[in-house]
């Protein structure tokens, strides 16, 4: 499998980080892709959101969480007392992986060796922030980063001890909320998701 590592930049600043991922062609994902979807936010963010992978109105508008999962997620993270704003946001994997059905592009889920692959980009975001907390979005991302055997499902919204940050914690992912299959059960899974971020900001302050 190919990885991102030999495209890394040397001084791996995030504006040289946007520039050299832009051309990454280390998995087949960039061919039916129309960019890269790098991440966005503060270079001194203290927390780092981490995602699945760009969706189609990422894939389009070259930004992460701008699509409806994004607008989920700033209205979560305003009510856990944190903003937007003050994060750096990203995805695991940065090229949207879809399937043509019709007219629509259907969203198709990134394989363990295209999130190897891609690694190496999300492993220098964090380098260059070195955010206080790391907010894993779903089981992808807290796969990618804290191993394969990750179980979203008995870990979400626990601190897990890791290198990676002083604050490391799993949640859903917003587009669990978004498909959950009625109110209720979207009620509930947002209120999950903004308990997980509150919790992050209480042991930030
Ligand atoms: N879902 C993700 O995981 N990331 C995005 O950027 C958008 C939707």
């Amino acid at each position: 499998g190919g990885t991102a590592a030999p495209l890394v930049p040397a001084r791996a600043t995030l504006p040289a980080l946007r520039r050299a991922a832009a051309g990454c062609t280390a998995c087949p994902l960039w061919e039916r892709g129309t960019q890269t979807v790098f991440g966005a936010g503060r270079t001194r963010a203290t927390v780092m959101l981490v995602g699945e992978q760009p969706g189609n109105d990422e894939d389009r508008a070259g930004e992460p969480f701008v699509g409806p999962a994004g607008r989920l997620l700033d209205r979560a993270l305003a009510a856990a007392g944190l903003d937007r704003r003050d994060a750096y946001v990203t995805n695991a994997v940065k090229h949207f992986k879809w399937e043509p059905r019709g007219k629509r592009r259907i969203h198709q889920k990134p394989n363990a060796a295209e999130v190897r692959a891609c690694l190496p980009w999300l492993e220098a975001e964090i380098a260059a922030v070195r955010p206080r907390a790391l907010v894993c979005l779903g089981a992808t991302a807290a796969q990618a980063l804290l191993g394969r055997g990750f179980r979203l499902t008995e870990r979400r919204g626990q601190p897990v001890p890791s290198p990676l940050a002083e604050v490391v914690i799993a949640t859903l992912h917003p587009s669990a909320v978004l498909r959950a299959p009625d109110d209720a059960a979207r009620r509930e899974a947002l209120a999950g998701l903004v308990a997980d971020l509150a919790r992050v900001a209480e042991l930030l302050r």
